[in-house]
């Protein structure tokens, strides 16, 4: 038996301190992997192959123009496009509406944004001109719908979106955008489009570390046919509040067998805007994702109500103001 000595003890007490060490740092490598940079995504060969390429048949186009290309998703790596703190100069060129067609060539994609709004009038200045900007180099046919809630009942995100998807697909856009208004996409070639299945665009968010914090995640910013928003029924009209009305709605595109897709890492990088979470935290976010998913059929699209709706055209955005 080893004889009690200040050897013994300073051994022990350097392994001691390693076993903390070692402890202190996976903790540390933990959080710093908690998500993951590296999640599955579509190979870029196969996205050509996936888009879902509709537009709006109410769309009158000319014949003697060439079909728009999409090539630009295939280019390599170059700069992210820089975040301005302000507009001095923007040109509304070609924008009515807040929509936008591209005049050289003939779309093959459509895309209703709806943004869902109360509220943010500073960030609703930076993200319509930078978002024109982007979306005007995309070749898409895109219309961006601004869904407000212009009351102060509690704050309820899916029953902005089910009115927004209603009046899109009243103007028969076949792919609908889900749009937060503090996200900015920094990769150009982040295409506006819909996928033959569901696409959480917003992967790599500059605030999250760029980290995907879990697999099924689609809040931010999601693209989804207008086929799948219906068969699904949309969000559920019962979050209110902050947090898990977008978990409700990827749990029922699962639940309808269809897949959550995603374009690489650095492709869909994104800038959070600063701001103060305006809307409460809704504590009872988790029972409800588990007591809500039962009620799909009636609780969503074809059941949200409101109180009041004006629809008014700017030349930025359709404003759709409603009270809850
Ligand atoms: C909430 C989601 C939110 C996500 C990321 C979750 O806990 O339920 O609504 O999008 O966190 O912030
Ligand atoms: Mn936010």
């Amino acid at each position: 038996m080893a004889k009690w000595s200040w050897g013994v003890f300073s051994k022990l007490l350097q392994l001691h301190n390693l076993v903390r060490l070692s402890i202190g740092l996976s903790t540390l490598a933990f959080f710093l992997n908690f998500g993951s940079f590296n999640y599955d995504h579509i190979p870029l060969d196969e996205i050509d192959a996936n888009l879902y390429k509709h537009v709006n048949p109410n769309l009158k186009l000319d014949p003697n123009k060439p079909a728009c290309d999409y090539g630009f998703i295939h280019e390599p790596d170059g700069p992210m496009l820089e975040i301005p703190t302000s507009y001095d100069e923007f040109l509304p060129t070609g924008i009515a509406n807040g929509s936008f067609l591209p005049s050289h060539c003939n779309p093959q994609l459509s895309v209703a944004l709806l943004v869902t709004y109360r509220k943010r009038q500073k960030q609703l200045d930076i993200f319509l001109p930078y978002i024109h900007n982007y979306l005007r180099k995309q070749n898409i046919h895109y219309k961006i719908f601004l869904i407000e809630q212009q009351d102060d009942a509690p704050w309820n995100k899916g029953a902005l979106y089910n009115i927004g998807a209603r009046l899109a697909m009243d103007e028969r856009f076949p792919c609908l955008i889900l749009h937060d208004v503090d996200l900015l996409p920094r990769d150009p070639r982040n295409l506006y489009a819909c996928l033959q299945q569901p696409r959480h665009l917003s992967a790599s968010v500059d605030r999250l570390r760029h980290v995907l914090p879990y697999w099924y995640l689609l809040g931010g910013a999601a693209a989804v046919r207008a086929d799948q928003y219906k068969l699904v029924n949309g969000f559920s009209n019962l979050f209110t509040g902050w947090g898990g009305e977008d978990d409700n709605f990827s749990f029922r595109l699962l639940d309808n067998n269809l897949q959550i897709l995603r374009f690489p890492e650095r492709v869909s990088r994104y800038a959070m805007l600063p701001h103060v979470k305006q809307a409460a935290v809704n504590p009872r976010r988790a029972a409800l994702l588990r007591q809500t998913i039962p009620d799909q059929r009636h609780d969503g699209l074809n059941s949200v109500k409101y109180i009041a709706m004006e629809v008014k055209k700017y030349r930025l955005y359709t404003l759709i103001g409603v009270r809850l």
